[in-house]
């Protein structure tokens, strides 16, 4: 089965294809991707695709609308050469959050992107612990939603002293919360947060006990690390004890994320390898592999089996 499919790498990611390549023992698509000096993308795939099964593993990442229209001209070339399916590997979907108007005579981008990867041909979208769930709703074509947080529970499981509490940084977090704290067995602890602008965030209140409790702060990304700085900082103030471990599916880490985070108290930073994680001089920074999980729903895919067992 596997002989029918084909992978290709595009370059928001391609440690990450080439370990999915590795995992199901295939080699990866052969193509090139170049930019001309005007910012155009140009995308050429240099094997057939005709009949093929085609897997595009690239994650829209920053630079988010670069990475979009490289994966849209993938598309397009594999479409345009008869491939019998084409499916976007999106391990961190950018736009996500822009799931709703947040005011008047603004566009809804995730909606948006949905629109044109489906134009292109891609008929099923896998993502990992997408922001949120409901984006699924944009699409008419399948979408798969993995979930990076048994992989990141069992990376943290060992480090998590005794009365650990599961950190939901705000509202919309609870549920992967919820998630974490009934594998680790711990409380969960919810933080009311207020979004000033794309950087600022303000902890309004806090929903459970922390005093004297280390804290585990999960998240679905570290963007600016602006939202982590202010839950340490709440959960500090609230009595939490400063042993302060984060873990989060997409490992941005913009601009001075890392400053951020440089808090006394802050033992440990779990991330995936969704996005690319370039920050090698940071000895609390710690990335698992969400590879296996995508290699093993791919097998999944092409043998028409369920992915309930992924977790
Ligand atoms: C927001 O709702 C998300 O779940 C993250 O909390 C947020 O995007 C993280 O961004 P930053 O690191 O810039 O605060």
């Amino acid at each position: 089965m596997m002989d029918a499919l084909t992978i290709f790498a595009g370059t928001a990611n391609p440690d990450m294809a080439r370990s999915i390549a590795r995992a199901l023992g295939v080699r990866l698509g052969a193509c090139q991707v170049e930019r001309f000096p005007d910012g155009e993308t140009s995308v050429k795939l240099d094997e057939p695709v005709r009949g093929r099964e085609v897997f595009i593993v690239q994650p829209t990442a920053p630079p988010v609308n670069d990475h979009l229209v490289e994966l849209l001209a993938f598309a397009d070339a594999c479409r345009r050469a008869s491939a019998a399916s084409i499916t976007a590997i999106v391990p961190y979907f950018g736009y996500a959050r822009a799931d709703k108007r947040d005011g008047q005579r603004v566009p809804v981008a995730a909606s948006m992107v949905a629109t044109l990867l489906q134009t292109v041909g891609i008929a099923h979208v896998v993502t990992v612990d997408v922001h949120t769930p409901q984006l699924e709703g944009f699409f008419r074509v399948p979408v798969d939603s993995l979930t990076a947080v048994p992989v990141l529970a069992d990376a943290v499981r060992e480090r998590l002293s005794e009365g650990t509490v599961v950190v939901a940084p705000d509202a919309g977090r609870v549920r992967m919360a919820t998630v974490f704290a009934r594998r680790l067995k711990t409380p969960v602890v919810v933080l009311h947060k207020q979004r000033e602008s794309g950087t600022k965030t303000k902890v309004l209140h806090l929903v459970g006990d922390v005093r004297d409790r280390a804290c585990l702060i999960i998240d679905d990304m570290i963007s600016t690390g602006g939202t982590m700085a202010k839950s340490i900082e709440a959960l500090l103030e609230a009595g939490a004890r400063p042993e302060i471990t984060i873990a989060a599916t997409h490992g941005l880490l913009l601009d001075d994320a890392r400053a951020q985070l440089a808090h006394a108290s802050v033992r440990a930073v779990f991330v995936t390898d969704t996005v690319p994680v370039l920050q090698e001089d940071w000895p609390q920074l710690r990335v698992v592999s969400v590879a296996p999980l995508i290699a093993a729903a791919i097998r999944q895919f092409m043998t028409d089996g369920s992915l309930r067992a992924l977790g």
